[in-house]
């Protein structure tokens, strides 16, 4: 199979992936090991990690220890860098400097052990021009599963986000919301032991975007974990164990999510939460 870098953005969902240290962590990284039931105890780690277009800096250079089997949500105002990171850990964006470890590139490397398996889904997902359940069987032939298992594991992703009754729809012909939970779907077939959100409930009415919540929680009943970009200080609220805080490309706070929405030890952070309107 080919790399994920090699991929293109088309197919990157449905593949697996494979601060500086002013930041204001209170903690020496995020503890894997307090993580009970995690498949991965292995963490992402980002070391000096930077990415840039040209000559502008999109990531300053980032040091961040990612407990792949937690609920980590990473907040910030518009351009703070969020859908950047979690480009950068997928590897649908090459660092300018620095490392990445703990991510596996593709299925035989996480079988070899040298990384987690993640999953991507993106803010604006892309459909293929076939049915929702094909959407998902292409994703599952993608990774290397047989034929004879592809059916009945599309058919329960679906049924898992509800879109069971939807399967022979068009994928285009869905609804924004529908496309979104089905865009997770096809993430979460491939079984990954991260999913990386971008906004996944952006354009969900309040029912689904908590119907996505209860899925979200169940995976990690079940050992999985999220890195998730959102907007909405509720749902984080809701879901979080762990807060990442950006703004204008430097992670500006690693805390653990009760003690960040009790008191950030960043001032920028605070504003944030105050609802104040960050450049
Ligand atoms: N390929 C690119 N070339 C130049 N600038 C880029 C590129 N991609 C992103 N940017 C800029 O980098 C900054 C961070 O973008 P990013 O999409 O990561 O922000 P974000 O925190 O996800 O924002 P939002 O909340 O609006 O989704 C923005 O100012 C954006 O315009
Ligand atoms: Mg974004």
């Amino acid at each position: 199979m080919a790399s994920v870098r090699d991929a293109s953005e088309r197919d990157a969902g449905m593949r697996y992936a494979g601060a500086s240290f002013d930041v204001h962590q209170r903690d020496p990284g995020d503890a894997c090991e307090s993580a009970v039931g995690a498949r991965s105890q292995r963490p992402i780690v980002l070391e000096g990690a930077c990415v840039r277009s040209g000559a502008t800096v999109l990531l300053h250079p980032t040091d961040l220890q990612i407990c792949v089997s937690r609920r980590t949500v990473v907040l910030g105002p518009n351009g703070a860098g969020k859908t950047t990171l979690l480009r950068a850990i997928h590897g649908l964006v090459g660092l300018a400097g620095g490392a990445l470890r703990g991510v596996a590139r593709d299925s035989a490397s996480a079988s070899r052990g040298e990384g987690a398996r993640c999953a991507y889904v993106f803010q604006k997902p892309v459909m293929l021009h076939r049915s929702a359940l094909a959407n998902v069987e292409h994703a599952l032939a993608l990774n290397g599963v047989i034929a004879g298992e592809r059916r009945n594991r599309a058919q329960a992703a679906l049924a898992d986000v509800g879109l069971a009754s939807l399967g022979q729809r068009p994928a285009r012909r869905l609804s924004g919301g529908e496309q979104q939970r089905l865009a997770v779907a096809r993430a979460n077939a491939l079984d990954p032991d991260c999913l990386l959100l971008d906004e996944p409930t952006a354009s969900l009415d309040p029912g689904a975007a908590a119907g996505i919540e209860r899925y979200l929680l169940r995976l990690c009943e079940r050992g999985r974990g999220f890195v998730m970009t959102t907007h909405d200080l509720a749902q984080a609220r809701r879901l979080a164990d762990r807060i990442i805080f950006m703004h204008r490309g430097r992670v500006e706070e690693a805390s653990e999510a009760a003690a960040f929405f009790d008191a950030p030890s960043s001032t920028l952070a605070r504003r944030f939460l105050e609802g104040e309107w960050l450049e």
